[in-house]
């Protein structure tokens, strides 16, 4: 049986230009929560001034009914989030951090090595207060700034969250730029150090590829996959990336290849319904191409753009 963590109403929302009501996340949760995904990740607390679509997550938490089974998690930087997490009920905290120095500038302001010694407490103090801990490892294939990654350098990031406590490590291509060939590069070198019933994989789908690495991942093991119902989402702070695999697409194309998931597609989809009054109708897939990076070496700027 294959896990599906549904990130739409965080990593989806956390990039729509759009400011969608609280009402309409709570009801698209609750749509969520019927669908037999075994995962919601409902919100963030982060800065409102990173992420201003995120600043009602504990209005969101706490008008959603929880449905028993499903885990329903947060995104957290720091201790200020993760106090915020624990005072309105979340079961469980994602932190995240990146193997690129540039990434994790932009968008948690620190360095690697910044971000895990920020991480420490958190997990510290998750950990005793039972809180499970899902650890993001972002630009886990390309970087926008840095390009093409290092399968060593996520392996090495992957132990240091492991021997700091966390339990599940979502490894993600945050850019939707890597293949099914280096997603199996990536695989054959983090699953000695890190095994595959500790991973997620999370990737984006801005070259329609999300469903090709999804299958390739699964292949190898993995059980825990990360979509967003309708594709919504990306990263404010990764240029030119877009949305999340769809959860609609990964349960199809899982279904024709005989493995199980617990997800009812046409629930997935009525949720996704209802938040279409609230978002612009969405583009075909492939980068916008006004934010990608340079069109030349496609590096975004950064030491290593050919500046052309
Ligand atoms: P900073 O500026 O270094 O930190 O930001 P700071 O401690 O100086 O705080 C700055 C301001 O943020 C202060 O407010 C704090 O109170 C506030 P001010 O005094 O200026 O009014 N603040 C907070 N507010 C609410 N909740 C908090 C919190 N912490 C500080 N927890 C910080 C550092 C990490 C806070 C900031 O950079 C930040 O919030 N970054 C988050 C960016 C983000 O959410 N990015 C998207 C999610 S990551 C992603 O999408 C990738 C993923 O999907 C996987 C993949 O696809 O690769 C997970
Ligand atoms: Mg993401």
């Amino acid at each position: 049986m294959i896990k599906i963590v549904e990130v739409g109403p965080r990593d989806g929302l956390q990039n729509e230009t759009a400011m969608v009501p609280t009402g309409a996340k709570v009801a698209f949760v609750d749509a969520l929560s019927e669908s037999g995904v075994s995962e919601i990740e409902v919100s963030a607390f982060v800065s409102g001034k990173m992420v201003p679509q995120l600043r009602d997550a504990a209005a969101v938490f706490q008008g959603i009914r929880k449905k028993k089974g499903v885990i329903y998690s947060a995104l957290v930087p720091n201790i200020k989030g993760l106090d915020s997490a624990v005072a309105t009920g979340a079961d469980k905290i994602s932190i995240f951090t990146a193997v690129s120095e540039t990434f994790n500038r932009k968008n948690i302001n620190t360095t690697v090595a910044g971000s895990l010694e920020r991480f420490r407490p958190v997990v510290r103090q998750a950990k005793k207060l039972g809180l499970p801990v899902r650890g993001y490892i972002s630009t886990a294939f390309w970087c926008a700034f840095e390009g093409k990654i290092a399968p060593a350098a996520v392996t090495d990031l992957a132990g240091r969250l492991t021997d700091m406590g966390v339990d599940e490590l979502s490894v993600s291509d945050t850019t939707g730029q890597a293949t099914p060939d280096e997603v199996a590069a990536l695989l054959d070198v983090l699953l000695p150090e890190a095994p595959a019933d500790r991973l997620a994989v999370h990737f984006h789908d801005t070259y329609d590829r999300g469903v090709a690495n999804v299958l390739k991942s699964v292949s190898y093991g993995i059980r825990v996959v990360d979509s967003s119902a309708g594709g919504l989402g990306g990263c404010p702070f990764a240029p030119g990336a877009t949305g999340n695999v769809a959860t609609e697409s990964v349960v199809n194309a899982l279904a024709g290849t005989g493995e199980k998931t617990a997800v009812n597609v046409e629930q997935i989809h009525l949720a996704s319904e209802l938040l279409k009054p609230y978002l612009p109708e969405k583009t075909p897939a492939g980068p916008d191409p006004e934010s990608l990076a340079c069109k030349t070496c496609q590096f975004s700027g950064g030491s290593k753009c050919c500046g052309s």
